[in-house]
């Protein structure tokens, strides 16, 4: 059984640094052909596609990393980057990885609505257009054998073991946005799932990247990784062995799960 995504085009949002960025990564390496990384610095694009198109850490040799800046929380500019894909690929795009997303946390007496606003127009209006705008074309590329898939990013927050934790973090915008892309990533996989397009989620436990490092350092690092199962935190092949298994042939008929990557810390105490 071969897991790869040989001659395939990718766009991975959030695609400059920490999952979108291993993302891209397992995918090059295992055989796409093109991969637009997409956050919203230029500089940071072009420096993560210049990374992964070097001998050291890029693929297999012949696929290639395009940088391309852009807001996911920004409607138009969403469909701007599927348009300008729709151009430059003759409307081929197999897979989308929907993982740009932000977090607040404050105390709920003093936690600003406008936060919560920003962190729901991001992560899960930008996942919703992301996704509504790339459609007609991940139609086109999908077959029965072999579908496009859309793989969205949530959070093991995002799942009901994970609602303790939220009034500890004060994160409540970013576990409620979790949990509605859940949700959201389910119905999507009903609707598309006969159009040849599969739509799956993951739901991370703790990755120190920039986003988690801050919270990880608050809550402890020691403490989370006595409390999970496994003993430690994710690491960067726990993130890229999913993304490939997800996005490959013998994975076509998994659609519409959501799939902890946490060493099981969803099942025991944050
Ligand atoms: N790390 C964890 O432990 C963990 C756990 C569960 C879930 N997650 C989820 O994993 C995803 C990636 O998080 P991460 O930990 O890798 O965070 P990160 O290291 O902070 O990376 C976030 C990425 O998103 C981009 N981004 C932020 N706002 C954006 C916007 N408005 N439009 C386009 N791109 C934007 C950032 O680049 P720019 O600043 O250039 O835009 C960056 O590339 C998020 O959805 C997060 O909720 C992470």
């Amino acid at each position: 059984m071969e897991f790869n995504v040989n001659g395939k085009v990718a766009l991975v949002t959030g695609g400059s640094r920490g999952l979108g960025f291993y993302a891209a990564r397992a995918l090059l390496r295992n055989g796409a052909s093109r991969v637009f990384v997409s956050s919203r610095k230029v500089d940071a694009c072009v420096k993560a596609a210049n990374e992964l198109n070097s001998s050291s850490t890029g693929a297999s040799g012949h696929g290639k990393a395009i940088p391309i800046a852009a807001d996911f929380a920004n409607p138009d500019d969403i469909k701007r980057v599927i348009d300008h894909i729709d151009r430059v690929t003759n409307g081929r795009l197999d897979i989308v990885i929907a993982n740009a997303g932000a977090t607040w946390g404050a105390p709920l007496h003093s936690h600003d609505p406008a936060a919560i606003d920003k962190v729901l127009a991001l992560n899960v209006r930008g996942v919703f257009v992301t996704i509504q705008s790339a459609a007609r074309l991940l139609e086109r590329s999908g077959t029965d054998e072999d579908p496009s898939r859309v793989i969205v990013v949530g959070s093991v927050i995002g799942l009901p073991s994970g609602t303790a934790e939220i009034g500890k973090m004060g994160t409540y915008g970013y576990g409620a946005s979790k949990a509605a892309v859940h949700h959201l990533s389910m119905s999507l996989a009903v609707e598309l799932g006969s159009r040849q397009v599969n739509v799956n989620t993951i739901a991370p436990g703790f990755f120190k990247t920039k986003m988690a490092a801050g919270l990880i350092d608050r809550i402890g690092e020691d403490k989370l990784v006595s409390q999970n199962p496994k003993h430690r935190l994710g690491r960067p092949q726990d993130l890229e062995s999913v993304i490939v298994f997800l996005c490959s042939k013998p994975s076509a008929y998994i659609n519409g799960v959501v799939l902890p990557v946490d060493g099981g810390q969803h099942l025991a105490k944050f």
